[in-house]
């Protein structure tokens, strides 16, 4: 199992519970979207699990370790096995795009000859091949949206958690990151999207599961759209 919730609250300090009881497993391999309404805890729920919130309440897991109260210097190499993209991208403005996406390599110690392909082949990837020396506040939102996700993919992570990966892209750009997202998984990686767009998980026919009200629940709620009942 790569992820465990067992009754799983959070509540942020003097706020309300933003997670009541949340059960989750996430096996070796699959995929799974995590929709909601805005503010029921979709990042919050991908921060538990990249280990930058502890749990208020239960317990959780993580590569089969139990992570729950993990002490501070287990958290590199746990992390070092997840690619995120946060939905507020973290680029750094002083390095370049090529810069943000070897950071990861870099801060692992490894040597550039080994990722300065696989870095230039993900950038031209995203279609970014020819601004790989631009700093992000030169470049649109959807591009630095892009260069995000050539980031979170470069070390080849076992989990890829994605937080609105195509909130600022077309839907052309869209429908290419989440077939990569899909590629990735299929190649082995296990992958968590927190999305708002009901159409592409509806077109991807992938496992969605749903917060609402402090609560996960497996699939969509049946408001959600019409036609969803006649179809399940
Ligand atoms: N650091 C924090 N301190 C206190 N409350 C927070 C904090 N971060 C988030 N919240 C609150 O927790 C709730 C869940 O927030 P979260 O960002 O997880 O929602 P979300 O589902 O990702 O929303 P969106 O779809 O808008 O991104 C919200 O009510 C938010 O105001
Ligand atoms: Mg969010």
């Amino acid at each position: 199992m790569i992820v465990g919730f067992e009754n799983v609250g959070l509540t942020y300090e003097d706020g309300a519970d933003v997670l009541r009881s949340v059960n989750f497993a996430l096996k070796d391999g699959e995929f799974r979207f995590l929709t909601g309404p805005s503010g029921a805890g979709k990042t919050s729920l991908l921060k538990l699990i990249y280990l930058a919130l502890q749990p208020s309440r239960g317990r959780l897991t993580l590569f089969g370790e139990d992570v729950t109260n993990a002490p501070r210097d287990a958290l590199p190499a746990l992390r070092r096995r997840i690619g995120v993209v946060f939905q507020e991208f973290r680029l750094l403005n002083h390095l370049t795009a090529f810069e943000n996406v070897s950071l990861p390599m870099r801060i692992a110690g490894v040597n550039q000859a080994h990722y300065r392909e696989d870095v230039i082949e993900l950038l031209t990837w995203v279609g970014l091949g020819d601004r790989m020396d631009a700093p992000p506040q030169t470049l649109s939102g959807g591009e630095k949206q892009r260069v995000a996700l050539a980031r979170a993919l470069v070390s080849k992570p076992d989990l890829i958690l994605a937080d609105e990966p195509t909130g600022n892209v077309d839907p052309e750009m869209g429908e290419k990151i989440m077939k990569l997202f899909i590629e990735l998984n299929r190649l082995g990686a296990a992958v968590v999207i927190a999305t708002h767009d009901l159409h592409l998980v509806d077109a991807l026919g992938k496992k969605s599961m749903r917060l609402e009200d402090g609560r996960l629940i497996d699939g969509p709620a049946a408001g959600d759209r019409a036609g969803w009942k006649a179809r399940a």
